[in-house]
C-alpha cells in the first residue's frame, strides 16, 4: 500500500520504517528539516536499538523515503498521524497543536477512499472532532484512531509484533470500508496471529489512556509498597516476587525504584485527569493524582536517602549519578527522573557528575548547569557516593570489587533495585536499595 506517516519522531520514525519492512510504500513527512535529512540518510535522529539498520535495510529496498513537503502524501491512500501530543505548559492537558496542524496540513491532499489514521496519544473526542473535520473537506474520506502501545527501547519490535491492535472507526463496525484497509496494512502482524479489536472512536482513544494509566498505577502501587517497607524493614523486591506469583497480578511492572519518567507515562496520566475534568468525570480519575504523587516522592526520597548516605550533610559532596535516561536502551531525558534527582542533589550543595552511556548530549541540553561525564570509570573516580538511576546493563554488571578502589567512599544507592546487595556489601560497600532493608 501506499502510506504516509506525518510526524517523524520516536512514533513516526519508527512507524515509517517497520510500514516500509512489511513491504509498503512510505514516505514519512516532518516539518523537522534536520530529523528529514537525517533520516534520508539512514540516520536515525535518537537512540532507538535497531532502527538505524532497520533504515539502512529498507532504503536500499526503494520503498521508503523522507520529506518536509506535505504534497507528498498525495500519492498515499493511508495517512498516519504519528505527531507528539506534549504536556501544555504549565497545565496538566495536552497541547493539540501539533496533531491539529498536521491535519490541517494533510487534508488539501486527501482523495476519496483515503483513510487518515491516528496513532498519537490524544485526549477523548480527538477523532470524533477530526472526523467532522475531514467530512467537510472530503466526506468520500474515513478517520480511524489506531492507538500506538511501542515502548521506547524496544519500539521496532513493538511495531512489528505488537500486542494487540485497536481500530477505531466512526460507527464501531467490523464492516466499516477502513478496516478492510487496515487489515491489508497490517496483514504481516495479523497473519502471524496479532488480535485485532474494532471499537468506536472514544473507545480507542481511551484504550491508550487507560492502558498507561494502569501501567503507572501498578508502577506507583509498588512503590507505595516499598515506603510502607523502608517503615517496617521489610523487602519490596521479594515482595514483588511473592504477589507476582499470582497470575492475576503478575510480575511485569512491578519494580519499584525511582519511579516512571518519560515522554508518555507521566504527561498521558495528567492529560487524562485533565480530560476527564472538562468531561464532568474528574472524581473518576482522581486517584492518578495519588499516582503522580507517589511518583514524584519516590524522587524526594532518594535525594533523602542520598544525605543520609553522606552523614547528614551534601554540602560538597562529590556523587556520580550513573544513567540519565529515563530507562535504558534509550537517549530520551524527558521527565528522566535520574536528571530530575541529580539537578535536586546539585541545587542542595552536592557536586554532580552525571554519566550515561547514550544520553548525556540531550542530558547536557536540559540540564546544562550539571556535569557530565562519558566515561564510566572517570565519572566514579573520587566519588563520596554513586547514585545508579537508570539500569543499563553496563552498571548492573559493575564489579564492586575493583570498583571500591576507585571512590571515595564505597556508598551506593541503588534506585532500580537491580544490584546483588550481598555482593556489594560483602566488597565492603554500604548499600542501599529503596525499599529494601
Ligand atoms: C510507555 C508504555 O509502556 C507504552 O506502552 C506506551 O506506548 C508509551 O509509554 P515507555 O515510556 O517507552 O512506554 O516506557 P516504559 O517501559 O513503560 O517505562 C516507563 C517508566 O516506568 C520508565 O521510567 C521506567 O523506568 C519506569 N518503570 C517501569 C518502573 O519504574 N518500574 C517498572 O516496573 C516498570
Amino acid at each position: 500500500m501506499r502510506i504516509s506517516v506525518i510526524g517523524c519522531g520516536y512514533l513516526g520514525a519508527v512507524h515509517a520504517a517497520c510500514m516500509a519492512k512489511l513491504g509498503h510504500e512510505v514516505v514519512g513527512i516532518d516539518v523537522d528539516d534536520r530529523k528529514i535529512k537525517d533520516l534520508s540518510n539512514a540516520t536515525a535522529p535518537f537512540y532507538e536499538p535497531g532502527l538505524e539498520a532497520l533504515l539502512k535495510d529498507v532504503q536500499e529496498t526503494g520503498r521508503l523515503s523522507f520529506t518536509t513537503d506535505m504534497s507528498f502524501a498525495a500519492n498515499s491512500e493511508v495517512h498516519f498521524i504519528c505527531v507528539g501530543t506534549p504536556q501544555k505548559k504549565g497545565e496538566n492537558a495536552a497541547d493539540m497543536t501539533y496533531v491539529d496542524a498536521a491535519v490541517l496540513g494533510l487534508l488539501p491532499y486527501v482523495t476519496p477512499g483515503d483513510i487518515i489514521v491516528g496513532k498519537s496519544t490524544v485526549p477523548v473526542g480527538t477523532a470524533g472532532r477530526l472526523a467532522e473535520q475531514l467530512a467537510t473537506q472530503e466526506p468520500a474520506a474515513h478517520l480511524v484512531w489506531n492507538p500506538e502501545f511501542l515502548r521506547e527501547g524496544h519500539a521496532v519490535s513493538d511495531t512489528l509484533s505488537p500486542d494487540r491492535l485497536v481500530y477505531g472507526v466512526i460507527d464501531g463496525s467490523e464492516e466499516h470500508p477502513a478496516v478492510a484497509i487496515l487489515d491489508e496494512v497490517y496483514a504481516g502482524s495479523l497473519s502471524a496471529g496479532t488480535p485485532r479489536l474494532v471499537t468506536d472512536h472514544p473507545t480507542a482513544e481511551l484504550v491508550k489512556a487507560a492502558a498507561n494509566s494502569f501501567l503507572a498505577t501498578k508502577i506507583s502501587f509498588i512503590n507505595a509498597m516499598a515506603e510502607v517497607c523502608e517503615a517496617t524493614g521489610a523487602d519490596v523486591t521479594r515482595l514483588a516476587d511473592a504477589i507476582g506469583l499470582d497470575d492475576r497480578i503478575g510480575r511485569k511492572f512491578l519494580h519499584a525504584g525511582i519511579g516512571f519518567g518519560g515522554g508518555c507515562l507521566p504527561k498521558d496520566i495528567r492529560a487524562f485527569m485533565a480530560r476527564a475534568g472538562e468531561l464532568g468525570a474528574d472524581q473518576a480519575l482522581t486517584f492518578l493524582r495519588e499516582v503522580d504523587a507517589i511518583n514524584m516522592r519516590r524522587r524526594t526520597r532518594v535525594v533523602e536517602l542520598t544525605r543520609e548516605l553522606c552523614g547528614g550533610m551534601l554540602l560538597g559532596k562529590r556523587l556520580t549519578v550513573l544513567g540519565a535516561a529515563f530507562k535504558p536502551e534509550s537517549d530520551d531525558v524527558r521527565d528522566s527522573p535520574s536528571l530530575s534527582i541529580a539537578a535536586q542533589l546539585q541545587l542542595q550543595g552536592a557536586v554532580v557528575t552525571v554519566t550515561d552511556p547514550k544520553a548525556l548530549n540531550n542530558a547536557a541540553r536540559r540540564f546544562p548547569e550539571l556535569h557530565y561525564e562519558s566515561n564510566t570509570e572517570a565519572a566514579v573516580h573520587k566519588a563520596d557516593a554513586l547514585l545508579l538511576l537508570t539500569e543499563w546493563q553496563e552498571y548492573r554488571d559493575l564489579d564492586p570489587y575493583s570498583l571500591a578502589a576507585s571512590v571515595n567512599s564505597p556508598f551506593i544507592l541503588d534506585g532500580r533495585n537491580v544490584l546483588d546487595a550481598g555482593k556489594w556489601r560483602s566488597a565492603g560497600w554500604t548499600y542501599r536499595g529503596l525499599g529494601r532493608p
